[in-house]
């Protein structure tokens, strides 16, 4: 018999995702949106949402294993972090203060700060140490309301700290609620010392091949840029990568126009990330190609640089991800921060905001069984809001306005005092 996990009843507002859930819709398409609503989950998936009246007649709060009572506050799909770098050691607080004094990014990264700095953290660090700051940064993601999260290896630039750094991604996505889905990103940048060309063969030839039979990775990304890899370069990586199994990504079009939008539009890649500089014929590109366009507004934030055309995409009906690209140069794990920058940056509604942290990320990760909506029949990853509406997401800037987050239909995160009832 299937088991009743949850009702969260009452609420002001259930978000159930875009109109129409299937890729490349018009993004800019409304909610929808029950008022006086309610959510049951049974078996970890949403098996009603509607009238709060209807919806507790046929799923009685008392059977449940959680009643959540959600009386004037809206409840949205559970977030889905696209783009992160989340597992790192170390501490690069002074680039930001050199960044604000005025040195470029570029530059640090040529002195030997930046990436390389935190791979020589994360190589010295033991795997326990790994896994426990890994952990602590997926608690505050939880905490601010993600429920999925993509999180990149490449700080280890070498065979050995790749894996372990992949293998510390599958033992925290065994340990912690948010499911977390590994990226191996070897072609981040190029060691100290080693000419570039010998690298990208050293990735194709050793590290891929041991990330393949290792059996974690699920995508292969590459930063295609100024100071990292060519466009040539880009394509060998993730051709190899595709052949290996694993699906491609791009960090593309961050600092120069490279063509490394062109590169992901021409291997069908899963997605396009960064696209600060990409020009009306890349956006064509991605859009007719079907690649995700993964925008990452707290890094033009940190960075003190012109926000991506966020509306050159939407106009199009590309279905635009939002996500945080948390990283030492980019410390933000919240994704409601991201979705105020989304709105007040770039340009985007509320709405298209609310969708781009939950359908879309799940779409740029190709997760396509619903989730990142709250249809019936999707994975009952939820957050309740303290806030009418999901407006205040976006609205309420800086301020975690999380109160309560449902992983699967279970408690994950409870503020306290929320009065969420669990037995
Ligand atoms: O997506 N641009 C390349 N990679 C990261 C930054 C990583 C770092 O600075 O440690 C990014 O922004
Ligand atoms: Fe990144």
């Amino acid at each position: 018999m299937a088991e009743l996990t949850a009702v969260v009843r009452d609420a002001a507002e259930v978000v159930v995702g875009p109109e129409e859930a299937e890729r490349g819709d018009d993004a800019s398409a409304p909610l929808v949106r029950r008022e006086d609503a309610a959510v049951a989950v049974v078996d970890g998936r949403v098996a009603a949402v509607g009238p709060s009246d209807e919806v507790t007649r046929e799923h009685p709060p008392e059977n449940a294993a959680v009643a959540v009572d959600a009386a004037g506050k809206s409840v949205i799909p559970g977030f889905v972090d696209a783009h992160t770098h989340a597992l790192f050691a170390g501490d690069r607080s002074d680039e930001f203060e050199a960044k604000l004094r005025g040195k470029t990014y570029q530059e640090i990264m040529a002195e030997g700060g930046g990436i390389l700095r935190t791979v020589g953290a994360t190589r010295a660090a033991s795997d326990d140490d790994l896994l426990e700051i890994l952990l602590s940064h997926l608690d505050t993601m939880l905490a601010h309301g993600t429920t999925t999260a993509e999180v990149k290896s490449g700080y280890g630039l070498d065979v050995e700290t790749e894996l372990r750094m992949l293998e510390v991604v599958a033992r925290a996505d065994e340990r912690h609620p948010i499911d977390v889905v590994p990226t191996f990103m070897g072609a981040h940048a190029v060691p100290p010392g080693v000419d570039a060309d010998d690298y990208v063969d050293e990735v194709v030839s050793e590290q891929l091949p041991a990330v393949e039979a290792q059996g974690i990775a699920e995508f292969c990304d590459v930063f295609c840029d100024e100071g990292a890899f060519t466009v040539e370069a880009s394509r060998r990586v993730l051709e190899a990568g595709r052949e290996a199994g694993l699906a491609p990504k791009i960090h593309a079009d961050e600092f120069a126009t490279l063509g490394g939008s062109r590169l992901a539009a021409d291997l069908g890649a899963t997605s396009a990330d960064h696209l600060l500089r990409s020009t009306d014929e890349d956006v064509e590109a991605l859009v007719e190609a079907g690649v995700v366009p993964v925008l990452l507004p707290g890094t033009a934030f940190a960075l003190g640089a012109g926000y991506a055309d966020a509306g050159a995409f939407l106009d199009r009906g590309a279905p635009v991800a939002v996500a945080t690209d948390f990283n030492p140069n980019c410390y933000s794990q919240s994704l409601g921060f991201a979705a105020s920058l989304a709105c007040v940056g770039m340009r985007m509604t509320p709405a298209q905001a609310l969708v781009s942290v939950t359908r879309n990320g799940a779409l740029a990760l190709d997760r396509t069984d619903g989730l990142g909506t709250l249809r019936e029949g999707a994975p009952a990853d939820l957050v309740v809001l303290d806030a009418p509406s999901h407006v205040h997401l976006p609205y309420n800037f800086a301020v975690n306005a999380v109160e309560t987050v449902l992983k699967g239909g279970e408690v994950a995160h409870a503020r306290n005092g929320s009065g969420a009832a669990h037995e």
